[in-house]
Parts: structure tokens; C-alpha cells; sequence
């Protein structure tokens, strides 16, 4: 048992600081089981926006170049939290030096990087995750616990939606992830991986997609006002392995959608949803029709996530509580050896379910998916 793991963490930007704020928490939660997770480097090319992020989130030294980082002795985790460009290479190379890794979301920009980062942390057998907290928030542990239980009966309808406005405004559309010229750009590829990995985790494989894929209101570079366009939407119709069908969105020019992710599976029995901006409950209408419709279920101490976070039940939980226990469900599992999900092959899965959307746009038709790599599920006790 690796009793101290030594993190190195890569970015210091939007997802970095994410990052960095909760390995406090995950920190404490490994204490008590006689962990020691240290942040002990933080990366990042902007050296004053890595000092900064470093003074706040008390870690002793930053690095302008991550490869200094990865290769430090006392690094056991590699946490990269860079431009969806770098992930594969940064996880090849961390493999190669034996590092653990968390690495953000999506795990490539192709299913043959994807592929490649996969073989070599089986060739390295070191411990590896996708940063899709999603699954760790109390309302999707809560809405898969309603769906194996059985209260919905079998699921045959999904309806999901991930909508955004950060494209809505033009003076936004900057940066890398509008780059519609870069691989891996537009706001399937930003928004998509948490509600596909979250659908594979509620409902199973998807099997089938067909999708259109668009640039709505031109999301051009605006670094210099040129260059190709992002995709701004998807629609997609999807087929799940257990006979359920369904339908996805995702929007990063919806006016008044902050950040909203929506998630609706209707059954022979019931139906039950999520929503964003509610982690801590899901609406749950089972039985009768003629009954009132959805109630409220809040999370509480009797889930897992509730007895880890101390939840008190109607109170709201955020994001950065999935956040505080994804960290803490991989250093536990690195420290006892244990696999971890989701891991490396629910990132491939989730890049082949982006590529098969952009092949059935461009071909114009439905594109099916092998379902070889089965999502393992997330350990209940720990
Ligand atoms: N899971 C989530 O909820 C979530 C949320 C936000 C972002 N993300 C993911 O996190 C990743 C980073 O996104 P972000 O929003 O933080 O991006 P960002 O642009 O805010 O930050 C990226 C940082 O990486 C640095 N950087 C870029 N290239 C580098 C290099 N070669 N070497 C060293 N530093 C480099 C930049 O200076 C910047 O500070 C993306 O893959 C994104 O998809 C996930």
C-alpha cells in the first residue's frame, strides 16, 4: 500500500483550479483513512497564473514546462488538467515515467489517440481515470440507484441536454476551444463527454448514433476574427444496448443557459430526471399515471456520497463535492491498488461516441458503435 502520493498537477487554468481547490477536501477525507495526498507541483507555460493559483491552493513549486513536473521523484499522480490537444501525449509520457493519472475530460481528441493512451497505461499498469465527476454528484448516484432498483421498470426513453452560453456572446469566442480548426473543437466535444459518460453510467452502451452537428451563430476565432468555425450544436438520436432509445443536445450558444445539464429517462414503470443546478435531488414520478407526478428524492447520509460529504438532505450540493470525491476514490483506490472508474477505456468509449457523431453528421446517417469496452462500475464502499 502506497501510503503518500505526491501530485503534480498540469494547467492552472478553468479545470487546474477546479482541481486545485478540492484536493484539500479529498486531501482530509484521505487522511482519515492514513493516505497522504501532497500537492507538490503545479505547471503551467503562464508561470504568473501558476504562482498565483499555487500561493492560493499552497503548492511549493511551479514549472513553466510540464515534462519537468511529470519526471519529478517525488510525483507518484499526474493530474492534467491542459487543452484537450495535449492529453494523450501528456498521458503517454506519464505512463511511460509509471505515473498514476487523472486526466480531464475528453481523453483525446481521436479514438487512435485515446487508443494509444490506453495501451500504455496497460503496458505501464499504472492506475488511470477520466475526469467525468458527473458520476460522482449525488443526484446521478441517487437517479442510478432508482434505475437498478428497478422503480422505473426498463428504461426506453432518454432525453438529455447540455446547454451552455459561453458561445452566445461573440466577445467570448476565443481561445483554443473555438478553434474550429483544431481537432476536437466545437460543443459536442466540451459538452458531450459528461452526458454521454453519464448515460453509459445510467442507462448502459450507447450502440447507435445519428446526429447533426452545426455552427448556428459562427463561433470564428476571435483571436484575429478568422479561421474555421466551431460547431455550435448537436442533435443527436441515440440507441442504447438494452433497447432503450433517446435523444442529445448540446448547445454552447443558448442564451440563458449558464450551465445546465439536464438528463430525463422515462420507464415502463416510471420515469425519473436530473438537473444540474439540483445535485443533491432528482424528480421521481413511479406508478400510476393518474398519481400527482414528479416528486422530489433528496440525497442524504443513507448514499455514499451523502455519508462521505457530510450532506444534509435539501441542502445544495456542487459540483466541486463530485470534484472533492473523484479525487478522493482515486487516491484510495491508487493507495490499495484497487481499479477505479471511470477509467481509461469509459474515456476511450466516450471519444469513439464523439467521433461516431461527427462521421454520421458529415455522412449524413446512422453510425453504429462496438460496445468492446464495457464502463466498469464505480466501487459502492469503500
Ligand atoms: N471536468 C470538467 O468539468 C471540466 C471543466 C473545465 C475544463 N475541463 C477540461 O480541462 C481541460 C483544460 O480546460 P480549461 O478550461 O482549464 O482550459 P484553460 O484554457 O482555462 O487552461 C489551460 C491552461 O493550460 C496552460 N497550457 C496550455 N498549453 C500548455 C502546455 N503545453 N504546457 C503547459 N501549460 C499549458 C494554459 O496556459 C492554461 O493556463 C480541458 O481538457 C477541458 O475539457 C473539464
Amino acid at each position: 500500500v502506497n501510503r503518500r502520493l505526491g501530485v503534480a498537477l498540469l494547467g492552472a487554468g478553468l479545470a487546474g483550479r477546479m482541481h486545485a481547490a478540492e484536493y484539500g477536501r479529498a486531501a482530509g477525507l484521505l487522511a482519515d483513512r492514513g493516505i497522504r495526498l501532497e500537492l507538490v507541483v503545479l505547471a503551467d507555460a503562464d508561470l504568473d497564473r501558476a504562482r498565483s493559483v499555487a500561493r492560493r491552493s499552497g503548492i511549493p513549486v511551479v514549472e513553466a514546462d510540464w515534462r519537468a513536473a511529470v519526471h519529478r521523484d517525488d510525483v507518484d499522480l499526474v493530474d492534467i488538467c491542459l487543452p484537450d490537444e495535449c492529453h494523450a501525449e501528456v498521458a503517454i509520457a506519464a505512463a511511460r515515467a509509471g505515473r498514476h493519472i487523472l486526466c480531464e475530460k475528453p481523453l483525446a481528441q481521436t479514438p487512435a489517440q485515446g487508443e494509444a493512451a490506453l495501451a500504455e497505461i496497460e503496458r505501464a499498469g499504472v492506475t488511470a481515470m477520466v475526469g467525468l465527476q458527473y458520476r460522482r454528484t449525488p443526484a446521478a448516484e441517487l437517479l442510478r440507484r432508482v434505475i437498478e432498483d428497478g422503480r422505473l421498470g426498463r428504461p426506453h426513453t432518454v432525453r438529455a441536454y447540455f446547454a451552455r452560453d459561453v458561445g452566445a456572446d461573440p466577445a467570448n469566442r476565443g481561445g483554443w476551444r473555438f478553434d474550429g480548426g483544431r481537432l476536437g473543437s466545437g460543443s459536442v466535444h466540451a459538452l458531450g463527454p459528461h452526458v454521454i459518460d453519464l448515460l453509459r453510467y445510467l442507462v448502459g452502451e450507447i450502440t447507435a448514433v445519428a446526429a447533426t452537428v452545426q455552427s448556428d451563430v459562427g463561433t470564428v476565432r476571435s483571436d484575429d476574427g478568422t479561421g474555421a468555425r466551431a460547431s455550435d450544436s448537436a442533435d443527436v438520436l441515440l440507441r442504447f444496448a438494452g433497447g432503450a432509445h433517446g435523444v442529445l443536445q448540446t448547445s454552447w450558444a443558448a442564451f440563458g443557459r449558464k450551465h445546465h445539464l439536464e438528463i430525463e429517462v422515462l420507464g415502463g414503470e416510471g420515469a425519473a430526471r436530473l438537473v444540474s443546478d439540483r445535485l443533491g435531488q432528482v424528480q421521481l414520478a413511479e406508478s400510476a399515471a393518474s398519481a400527482p407526478g414528479f416528486r422530489t428524492v433528496y440525497s442524504g447520509p443513507d448514499q455514499r456520497l451523502g455519508r462521505l460529504l457530510d450532506l444534509t438532505p435539501g441542502v445544495a450540493v456542487g459540483l466541486d463535492s463530485a470534484q472533492a470525491v473523484q479525487l478522493y476514490d482515486l487516491g484510495l483506490a491508487i493507495a490499495e491498488g484497487r481499479p477505479v472508474a471511470p477509467d481509461f477505456r469509459d474515456g476511450l468509449a466516450v471519444d469513439r461516441c464523439l467521433a461516431a457523431i461527427e462521421q454520421s453528421s458529415a455522412q449524413r446517417r446512422w453510425v453504429e458503435l462496438t460496445a468492446d469496452h464495457p464502463p466498469l462500475a464505480i466501487a459502492r464502499s469503500t
